[in-house]
């Protein structure tokens, strides 16, 4: 049954985040031919923002290596926009040598994170990214900003909201159009997200420009969301079928699945334009190329897992 909630958005725009966030942490590497298939499908269920990849290091996250070779193959879909991360220079040659339109790049709250994601102090990973911003927007790319361990840290314990509202901040003055807050980890609660938002908001970001980013490790990520769409957030990224974690952060797991969240859409009649069983379909065989069970309450509900 679907049941309306005026204190709620009338549309989310979901940003996929499975080909990348996903795939990143697989113990296997994925033949890219199975990427670029998942990609198709991905599009073909209605999915309109597809984070395809990254330009990071290949020693630092082998499973991504394939990255010019995959957008080389992607069949793009008019419509859909294919953002790809990208952490410095190097990156964004690779990824405009490969005629990507919108890129990523993404910052972490605390120095530990900064350091073992990024080889960066907190203070020099803003200097990694500056060049990579002028020159994206310089040349008409949009850019997206991430925020890493927005609610903890595994090394550092709690994260003051306010310290992730200065990093959000900078990233927003230097030109991102839309800044992702990651919870990497999974550990906040909804108390929590109005907490982070309530920062970031008094720090002078619009929420309009504001995205959230929910692991699922403990369980939260559909009442993270749910807080954050209360607060007027629109944009959801998500990952089909559960997939996700990464690989420089001890105990993330997979992304809000995005067939959780397009249940929970469906029955409060919030549009999004995404066809379930197409969805589901999909991650389904994407299950079955990687030998294991989506963790996807609803995946596992509606496939044949
Ligand atoms: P570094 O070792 O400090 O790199 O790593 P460097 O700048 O010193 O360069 C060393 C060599 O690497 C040089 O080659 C560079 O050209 C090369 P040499 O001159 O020695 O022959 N190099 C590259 N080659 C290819 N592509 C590149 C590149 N950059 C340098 N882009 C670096 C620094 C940033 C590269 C490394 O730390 C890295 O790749 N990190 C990425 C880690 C990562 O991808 N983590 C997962 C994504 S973040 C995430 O999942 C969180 C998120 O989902 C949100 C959330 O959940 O919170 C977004
Ligand atoms: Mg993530």
């Amino acid at each position: 049954m679907v049941v309306p909630d005026p204190a709620l958005p009338e549309h989310v725009a979901i940003y996929e985040v499975g080909p990348r966030d996903g795939l990143q942490n697989e113990s296997a590497v994925v033949p890219v031919e199975v990427k670029a298939e998942f990609l198709d499908r991905l599009a073909a269920a209605g999915l309109r923002v597809l984070e395809a990849t990254s330009f990071v290091h290949p020693r630092w996250v082998p499973q991504l290596a394939d990255a010019a070779d995959l957008l080389q193959r992607l069949v793009r879909v008019d419509g859909v926009d294919y953002p790809v991360l990208v952490p410095n220079e190097r990156g964004l040659d690779r990824a405009l040598a490969a005629g990507v339109q919108h890129v990523a790049i993404f910052a972490s709250a605390t120095e530990t994170f900064a350091k073992r994601n990024l080889n960066r102090t907190l203070d020099e990973q803003f200097a990694m990214f500056a060049p990579v911003v002028d020159r994206a927007l310089a040349q008409g790319l949009r850019v997206r900003g991430y925020v890493s361990m927005c609610f903890g840290d595994p090394w550092e314990g709690p994260v003051a909201p306010e310290q992730v509202a200065a990093v959000g901040r900078r990233l927003v003055e230097m030109g991102c159009h839309q800044l992702s807050l990651g919870d990497t980890i999974g550990t906040g609660t909804p108390g929590h997200v109005d907490a982070v938002l309530d920062a970031c908001l008094a720090g002078g970001v619009p929420v309009q420009q504001i995205a959230v980013h929910f692991h699922d490790t403990y369980g939260q990520a559909l009442a993270n969301t749910l807080a954050a769409l209360r607060r007027g957030v629109t944009t959801v990224d998500a990952s089909a079928g559960g997939l996700g974690g990464c690989p420089y952060a001890e105990s993330a797991t997979g992304n809000l699945a995005t067939e959780d969240l397009v249940w929970m859409l469906d029955g409060l009649g919030i549009r999004h334009g995404v066809d379930l069983d197409a969805l589901v379909a999909t991650s389904t065989w994407m299950a079955g190329q990687l030998g294991r069970p989506s963790p996807s309450n609803v995946v596992r509900a509606l496939g044949r897992t």
